[in-house]
């Protein structure tokens, strides 16, 4: 797939796998993926299996990401994860404000964008989830709430870091639903985020951020999803916990036309 942006397809396991599992996963995606070189391939496991894997693929184009950040540099603040300490695993990239951290933990834009600072400041690259609720598309507000979500979660980063940051466009009605937004749904609001970026930043800087879909990919989806021009990636919950379904996805959309 010829994209003007480098692909980046990332799976988020949630509060799934232990070690052994997760030990187990990644050496099936090792074997399936080893070849892969035209797409980043992110893996985000939970904190407690971020050791085993950073050693188990630290020969294969496999990258590393986590699922949290504290917004502090370190200190006396029980519970949280410094950036340092992903740095120390070869951690490179970290999932930030994604909805289920929104609604369960209360995570407030201000909170993503102190966290999206202190991931860039400790060369970090975040990936900043937003995304509407069903209601909210439903009473036409999809635009309002993304952009608020989109200028407060990236508030105070320098155009640089702007940049480097990676957006992920999660409608939170198609996480863990099976319901995918279609790819026209998707494009509309992929390109409406850009748009608000260039706004801010400028046209260039907009044309080099990427934006990732989230919501229910699947490999008969993804393709098709990340055809479209301002869909730059995926951020895969479910279909990430399966070797065959994670590889696929890749595969599906990496192939040639045929
Ligand atoms: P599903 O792929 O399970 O819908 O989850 C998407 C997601 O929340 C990825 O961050």
């Amino acid at each position: 797939m010829d994209k003007e942006r480098r692909l980046i397809i990332a799976g988020n396991w949630k509060s799934n796998k232990t070690v052994a599992e997760a030990l187990d996963l990644v050496s099936g995606l090792k074997r399936e993926l080893a070849t892969v070189t035209e797409a980043d391939i992110v893996i985000c496991p939970p904190y407690t299996a971020l050791d085993a894997v950073s050693k188990a693929i630290f020969d294969s184009p496999l990258r590393l990401g986590a699922q949290n950040l504290s917004d502090q540099a370190y200190g006396a603040f029980t519970g949280e994860i410094a950036p340092g300490m992903l740095r120390d695993l070869s951690v490179r990239y970290v999932i930030l404000g994604h909805s289920e951290r929104r609604q369960f933990q209360s995570e407030s834009d201000a909170l993503v964008a102190r966290k999206a600072a202190n991931a860039h400041a400790n060369n970090l690259v975040p990936i900043v989830c937003v995304g509407e609720t069903l209601v909210e598309r439903e009473a036409g507000i999809t635009e309002k709430v993304v952009g608020t979500q989109v200028r407060g979660s990236l508030a105070g980063l320098t155009v640089e870091q702007v940049e480097q940051t990676v957006l992920a466009y999660e409608p939170v009605w198609a996480i863990g639903t099976g319901k995918t937004a279609s790819s026209a749904q998707a494009q509309e609001v992929h390109a409406f985020i850009r748009s608000v970026i260039s706004s801010l930043h400028g046209e260039a800087t907009g044309r080099r951020v990427r934006i990732q879909y989230g919501g229910s990919v699947k490999p008969g989806n993804a393709r098709e999803l990340l055809g479209q021009p301002d869909v730059d990636g995926a951020l895969v919950g479910g279909a990430s916990l399966e070797v065959r379904n994670f590889a696929d996805i890749i595969k599906n959309t990496l192939q040639s036309p045929a």
